[in-house]
């Protein structure tokens, strides 16, 4: 029992993860353990909630601006796309584009994943397809360029970039040029608004959000053997104006205690589990990050109400 513990523990990323994020006070966990296959459905129907404005807008922007976007991206290039979901969107961008050369879905959610690959495989015979089951806030490893490729360009949608703090958002940024030398980066970027509407993005009548945070404990009670109480914690999610993000927790709505491989954590009646950040930025001041990162911002994209943002990032050639 104690033999299966630790080899379990040491080879899954989100044993690691929620230990280290319980042992410390305030206790937080990385959002990206929210994707196993249950999450990332989840997910797709916060998509369609109509609280949930980020994905019809981007969506909006995709359909009306697709050619533009694909002059900016250039014919023959390798399309990389971080946290590809269910690929709903590069489908969009690909009617538009001139003979991509490849698609790369890069997801967290393997099983999700492999499920949607093969269904724009299917879809698109003619397109080779080769999706990376892989974590890219650490350090991937992408498939070397085809021959018929000009360029290697990054899709990035879905304003995902917001789950990283700006520090940790520059570090991506930083990585991917270098990724993407002589390409580019198309990015989804959710913009700063009426913290009435953010609230409500974050809080739906349906209570789909809810579920979504609470699949952490009910992934973590599925994978590692926890003995979480999901009913014993309330879904929390609220903007913060000074730190222009949006923040999610699971409240312990008593004083609880659960046991994680063996270890013992106390929850007081209040205490909070931090699962995730998602930041707001201006166009602007986006555009300050993305230079900063060495990226030249050339082009931008917004809705009528500004709700969000498409940016078109071109990499550095050396
Ligand atoms: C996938 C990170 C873009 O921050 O809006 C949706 C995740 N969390 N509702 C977001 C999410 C709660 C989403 N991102």
């Amino acid at each position: 029992m104690i033999e299966y513990a630790w080899a379990h523990r040491l080879a899954n990323p989100l044993a690691v993860a929620l230990l280290e994020g319980l042992r410390h006070k305030p206790r937080a966990i990385a959002p990206k353990f929210f994707y196993d296959a249950r999450g990332s459905a989840l997910f797709d129907q916060i998509c369609d909630l109509p609280e949930y404005y980020p994905t019809r807008t981007e969506l909006g922007l995709l359909q009306r601006h697709a050619r533009e976007m694909a002059e900016c991206i250039g014919p023959a290039a390798d399309v990389v796309e971080f946290g590809a979901g269910s690929q709903r969107k590069i489908r969009l961008l690909l009617q538009a584009l001139q003979r991509p050369a490849r698609y790369v879905p890069v997801d967290i959610s393997t099983e999700h994943l492999r499920e949607h690959a093969r269904a724009l495989q299917a879809e698109q015979p003619g397109l080779p397809v080769q999706a990376l089951a892989a974590d890219f806030s650490a350090d991937i490893v992408l498939p070397p360029l085809p021959a018929e490729a000009r360029r290697r360009v990054g899709f990035f949608p879905g304003s995902s970039i917001g789950n990283f703090t700006p520090a940790e958002a520059l570090q991506f940024l930083r990585r991917s040029a270098a990724w993407l030398r002589g390409g580019g980066l198309l990015i989804g970027v959710d913009l700063v608004k009426d913290p009435a509407v953010l609230h409500a993005a974050y809080n739906d009548a349906a209570g789909v959000t809810a579920a979504f945070n609470k699949n952490l404990l009910l992934r973590a009670n599925r994978e590692l053997g926890t003995d979480f109480d999901a009913e014993a914690f309330h879904h929390h999610a609220f903007y913060d104006p000074r730190a222009q993000r949006i923040e999610m927790h699971l409240i312990s709505a008593r004083r609880q205690t659960v046991r994680v491989f063996g270890e013992r954590f106390l929850f007081d009646e209040g205490e909070s589990l931090h699962t995730e950040n998602s930041c707001k930025y201006t166009v602007e001041g986006f555009q300050h990050l993305a230079r900063e990162a060495g990226y030249a911002p050339q082009a931008v994209w917004c809705d009528a109400q500004r709700l969000f943002s498409v940016h078109w990032l071109a990499a550095p050639a050396d």
